[in-house]
């Protein structure tokens, strides 16, 4: 074969591996666009719901407080006119607008929102930490929606979340999910009896949004078997004045110890802390023992195991 032929096949076959290249491309995004949209698309069965507003001004404070130490205000912004979340960098997206929200929408609507992560017309959210209210107390979330309901309505157009193709490959991936189905399987703290419930809860619908469904940890957030090692009053100063054991400033719980602990009634505190001490003196459980139970809810282990 001449030179010159040989540049002239070379060419060839490198054309046609790009060409096929570039299909593959395109495939494989046709691909990621479907697999994403049926996840997007997707409908879930709104549960019915039977919580009720109130006018009492007794229930709105209460309602207040709830969504203090809860952190609705700091995603939903003081006010509740919703603001950018960037907590998952897949997907930066509005918060609601929930006095808008709320007057367009019932309290089934503002309940399933919160407890189940259901837009009104069935979609699925994707930020909202739904899975942390999903054992949030009947007569809690109605004092919150009384709160919502006190405040001026507002007029403001829904927001269209936009999901780019960076936000559909992290779908594909399995690196971003719909909050909605994951109520239903969502871990929760460990149950310590009668004794310690008022902890256990305040503990799950204040800490395990970061510390994680079963306070196991997740992310820069530790096992909350830490706070073992902080006596009663370190802990009161955690929570009130943002100081660690040590004395000082920690990057994420200093500030929310500003702007949302500080205003937890001693006894919740107290609580909390009994609760914390009890559940350290449980037996930790083995990987084995977390693989088992993993597998059994149908999903990989998102949670170290305890230390
Ligand atoms: C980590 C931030 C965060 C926290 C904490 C949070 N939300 Fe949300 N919430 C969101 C985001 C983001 C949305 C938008 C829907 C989505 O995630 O797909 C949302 C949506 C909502 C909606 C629906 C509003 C709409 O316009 O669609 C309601 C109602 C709501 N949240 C209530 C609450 C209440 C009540 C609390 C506290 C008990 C709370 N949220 C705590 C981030 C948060
Ligand atoms: C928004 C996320 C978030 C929430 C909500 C949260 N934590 Fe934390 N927590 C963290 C992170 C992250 C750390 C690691 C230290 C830091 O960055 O402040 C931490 C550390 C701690 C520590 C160890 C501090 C040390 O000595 O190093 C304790 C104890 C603690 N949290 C208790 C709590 C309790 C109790 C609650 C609920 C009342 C709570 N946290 C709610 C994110 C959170």
């Amino acid at each position: 074969m001449s030179a010159g032929r040989f540049t002239f096949f070379a060419i060839r076959w490198i054309g046609i591996a790009a060409v096929l290249a570039a299909a593959a491309r395109l495939l494989w995004l046709f691909y990621v666009y479907l697999a994403s949209e049926a996840v997007i698309e997707r409908r879930y069965t709104l549960p019915s719901s039977l919580v009720h507003a109130s006018k009492d001004a007794g229930d709105v404070a209460q309602g207040k407080h709830w969504m203090t130490v809860s952190g609705c205000f700091g995603c939903h912004g003081d006010d509740l006119k919703g603001r950018m979340i960037r907590s998952n960098s897949a997907l930066p997206i509005w918060s609601g607008d929930l006095r808008a929200f709320a007057a367009v929408n019932t309290d089934g609507d503002l309940e399933r929102a919160i407890r189940h992560g259901l837009t009104p017309d069935a979609r699925p959210m994707w930020v909202m930490p739904s899975d942390t209210f999903a054992y949030m107390r009947d007569k809690d979330v109605e004092d919150v929606i009384s709160y919502i309901r006190s405040l001026p309505p507002r007029a403001a157009p829904p927001r269209v979340i936009r999901f780019d193709w960076t936000a559909r490959k992290a779908i594909v991936a399995g690196r971003l999910a719909p909050k909605s189905p994951k109520a239903d399987e969502i871990l929760s703290p460990a149950d310590l009896g009668p004794r310690f419930d008022g902890g256990r809860y305040l503990a799950s619908i204040s800490c395990a949004q970061c510390h994680g469904g079963d306070l196991t940890g997740s992310g820069y957030a530790p096992d909350l078997n830490v706070a073992a090692k902080y006596t009663r009053t370190q802990f009161f100063q955690l929570l009130y004045d943002g100081r660690s054991r040590a004395g000082k400033w920690i990057p994420t719980m200093s500030p929310l110890a500003r702007a949302r602990f500080r205003y937890f009634h001693d006894y919740e505190v107290n609580a909390i802390y009994d609760y914390l001490l009890a559940r350290k003196t449980l037996p930790a459980w083995t990987k084995e023992q977390r693989a088992e139970f993993n597998e059994s809810a149908g999903k990989k282990p998102t949670a170290p195991p305890p230390k």
